[in-house]
């Protein structure tokens, strides 16, 4: 056998251990899942993980490879935390809510979390028409944009295990309300009007409240979308007092049993 031939036997060796580990570690992570989910803990358990950089970062102190296999390892735990969700979750994630209720944030943190795809309406719709909401607004008005975003909502309903982010205005179109709750859970996160004007007081894309800043006009906008908002929602989150991971496990805690279970 030649020098090469040997080490290519070498090479496949090591691709099968690498597979059947790969193999392994995703069954322990459903299995992790699973009794997490049942035993009612917290699926998001941020220090562990760092916990287990930081093991990994030590068994490997002076590899010359480290940060090729960090690299390698970082693509697991991602892949870890899919699996993870497709598990919890086998229909999108809509999120509505006023203008700062927090959903561009919660969709982030879902999207590192557990690798969730996010679909930011707002960003696509600007991003398609080659300028930002406040000019749409402007140069075409509101009803073109509301059209904008029924067409979009429509579009999304082929899309399965996503996180759907919505413009704040969405649910009040009863059309959409309908093509959200097609394959998705809706989930309505709130905040009183003075949290609101804190997180959008130095925000200029919000056409409905560049001159509105002040938490009467926010209240009664408020008040005046809540019987859309509630109705549409399937689950009502209030984020006031609560940390990014916190809404998180909220949102997680009313997953419905894992897929492979049912
Ligand atoms: C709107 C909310 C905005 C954006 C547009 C109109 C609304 O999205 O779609 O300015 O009618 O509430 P956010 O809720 O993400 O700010």
């Amino acid at each position: 056998m030649s020098k090469l031939d040997y080490l290519r036997e070498n090479l496949e060796m090591c691709d099968e251990i690498i597979l059947d580990a790969l193999c392994m570690r995703y069954r322990v992570i459903e299995d992790i899942t699973t009794y997490k989910h049942k035993k009612k803990l917290a699926i998001v358990q941020p220090d562990a993980e760092e916990k287990k950089r930081k093991l990994l970062l030590s068994r490997l102190s002076d590899n010359r490879h480290t940060e090729n296999v960090m690299d390698v390892f970082e693509t697991i735990l991602r892949n870890s935390k899919k699996i993870q969700f497709h598990q919890l979750f086998d229909y999108n994630i809509v999120l509505i809510g006023f203008m700062g209720a927090g959903k561009s944030t919660i969709s982030q943190a879902l999207n590192s979390v557990f690798a969730m795809d996010v679909i930011e309406m707002d960003q696509v719709i600007a991003q398609r028409e080659g300028m930002g909401i406040p000019e749409i607004f402007e140069v075409h008005g509101e009803e073109y944009f509301r059209n904008l975003e029924t067409d979009l909502l429509r579009e999304l309903q082929c899309r399965k295990g996503a996180v759907i982010s919505c413009g704040g205005g969405v649910p009040m179109r009863d059309e959409n309300v309908i093509e959200m709750k097609k394959n998705g859970k809706v989930i309505l996160l709130t905040a009183s009007p003075e949290t609101i004007l804190k997180r959008v007081k130095n925000n200029h894309d919000r056409p409905l409240l560049e001159h509105n800043k002040n938490v009467g006009f926010i209240r009664d906008l408020m008040e005046k979308r809540r019987a859309k908002y509630e109705a549409a929602a399937d689950i009502i989150i209030h984020t006031d007092h609560k940390s990014e991971f916190e809404i998180c496990e909220e949102i997680i805690g009313y997953a419905k049993e894992p897929a492979y279970l049912r």
